[in-house]
């Protein structure tokens, strides 16, 4: 088994990226949502603390994947017909722009709140004045962006799972 990726195959290094990321986002996009609903009291404030650490590890996996992407770069996709082709493109640009914009603009709306944003107990910098109007419009950006990801998340595995050219099996076991 490869750790980096060949011509026609996933490595191992991509596919454990891609499989966590895939977990991460899918479960942060439901505990979001959950949170923007609860109502908020002492007990469950906690939430929000978490919500913000599993983001931060996100952003920095976002990082780790394009910089290994640079030393492995993946394999051409499997022929298809060409719409499809630049559609599924489109879609992976947009979600390299969306694993980087959407905690980002969480962290810029968390700071501007004035709250530390900590990375399990480590505390971050603040990277916005304390502001409502920063806040209101990042939050407004985060909320946006997250319906947007959703959205590519699900034509993406629509994708996915219609192909049976090996597309799917290259991403799970490494080779088609
Ligand atoms: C990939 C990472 C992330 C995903 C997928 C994500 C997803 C979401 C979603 C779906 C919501 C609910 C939006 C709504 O329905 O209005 C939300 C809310 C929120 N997010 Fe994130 N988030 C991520 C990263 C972050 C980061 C890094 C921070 C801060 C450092 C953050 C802070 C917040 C806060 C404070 C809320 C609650 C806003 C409110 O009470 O309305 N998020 N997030
Ligand atoms: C939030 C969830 C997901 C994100 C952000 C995501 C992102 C990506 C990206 C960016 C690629 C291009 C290769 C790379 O740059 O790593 C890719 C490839 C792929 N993904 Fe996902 N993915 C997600 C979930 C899923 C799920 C749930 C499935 C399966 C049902 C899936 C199946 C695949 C397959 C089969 C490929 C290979 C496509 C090819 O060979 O051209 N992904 N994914």
């Amino acid at each position: 088994m490869s750790l980096t990726n060949g011509p026609d195959r996933f490595g191992a290094g991509t596919r454990v990226i891609h499989w966590v990321m895939a977990l991460g986002i899918i479960g942060m996009l439901g505990f979001g949502t959950y949170l923007a609903r609860m109502t908020v009291n002492m007990s469950n404030f906690h939430l929000f603390a978490w919500h913000k650490s599993f983001g931060i590890t996100l952003l920095v996996l976002a990082f780790v994947r394009i910089v290994w992407h640079r030393l492995t770069p993946p394999p051409a996709p499997l022929p298809s017909v060409p719409w499809q082709d630049r559609l599924a493109r489109g879609v992976h640009y947009g979600f390299y722009a969306l694993l980087l914009l959407v905690p980002l603009t969480g962290w810029i709306a968390s700071s501007a709140t004035g709250i530390d944003v900590q990375l399990f107990g480590l505390t971050l910098p603040h990277i916005a004045p304390t502001s409502e109007a920063w806040e209101d419009l990042f939050f407004a950006a985060h909320s946006a962006l997250t319906k947007l990801l959703a959205a590519l998340v699900v034509l993406h595995i629509a994708g996915a799972v219609k192909r049976r050219d090996g597309t799917l099996r290259r991403m799970v076991r490494g080779r088609d």
